[in-house]
Parts: C-alpha cells; structure tokens; sequence
C-alpha cells in the first residue's frame, strides 16, 4: 500500500499540473477539492468554506455528501480555524462540543486556512475522515503546501 507521503507528493504533483495556467480561486478549490477526496479513501468530506464577511463562512467547492451551507461566527471547527489563522485537527470530533457534525459518518477532521499573500485567511480547507485518529502532521504539512497555492500573488 502506498505510504501516506507518496500519496500526497502524487495529489501535490496532479494538482500543481492541473491548476498551472489556472486563476480562478473556484477551479483551483474544485481541483484540489477532487484530487483529494478521490485520493484517501478515509476522507468522506473535502472542501472549502469561505469567509464572506467577518460573522459567517459559507460553504465553497466540495466534494462529498452536502456540508452544512453556512457556519456562524463562534460555531464549528471552521470557525475555530478562520478566527485564530491556525491548522486545526480533532482526532475525535464526539469529544468536541463546537463540532458541528455534517456526517454521523465523521469521525476526525482537520481544518487549514487558506491565506491571502499578506496572511489574511480568505478560506478554510476542511476534511473530514470516517476514522478515528487518522490525522497528523504529515497532513497538516501536506495540506498547508496545497492551501498556499490558492492565492498565490490575489488578494
Ligand atoms: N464539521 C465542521 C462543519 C462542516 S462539515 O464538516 C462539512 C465544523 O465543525 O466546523
């Protein structure tokens, strides 16, 4: 079975090709939004919510069973992640009580910030996996490489 990293050096390696004359933040989310969920099984949720004003995030591509369409401000993993810029990652989303569960199918879930070029977050990166403890730093890693490549030089 092929390891985790290479995994992602072969998603990291698709998406860079796919979105190389791309400057469409939404083609660009879809892509990544696709490559990923199609390429760990364990992902059952993959997609992005985006900041639409300082209260709410509201959902972006995805794929996946339907996300809930809009997060408030205080509420959810995404929001946790929006509000402090940090990688958020719940090994075990029943012992969280601002999860908002979307899936009885989730179990761990982890949340990146797509930043803007001066570090302002635009977006969120969530993905959601049907196992427990199934999320690290090689993913964080990994998916912090593939969210840098939504805004490269937009605002
Ligand atoms: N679990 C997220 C909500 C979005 S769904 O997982 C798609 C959260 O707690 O913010």
């Amino acid at each position: 079975m092929m390891k985790k990293e290479e995994k992602y050096k072969t998603v990291l390696e698709t998406i860079e090709l796919l979105i190389k004359d791309e400057d469409d933040v939404i083609s660009v989310m879809s892509t990544i939004a696709c490559e990923l969920y199609h390429a760990f099984e364990h992902f059952n949720w993959v997609g992005f919510y985006r900041l639409v004003d300082e209260k709410i995030l509201k959902v972006g591509p995805y794929q996946g069973k339907h996300g809930c369409l809009s997060i408030p401000i205080d509420q959810g993993v995404c929001d946790k992640c929006a509000r402090k810029n940090r990688v958020q990652i719940e090994n075990d989303v029943r012992q969280i009580p601002y999860h908002m569960a979307c899936s009885g199918e989730t179990n761990s879930e982890i949340v990146i910030p797509a930043r803007d070029k001066k570090g302002k977050v635009k977006a969120v990166l969530d993905i959601d996996s049907t196992e427990i403890n199934s999320l690290d730093e090689i993913d964080e890693n990994q998916l912090k490489i593939i969210c840098e490549k939504i805004y490269p030089d937009k605002q």
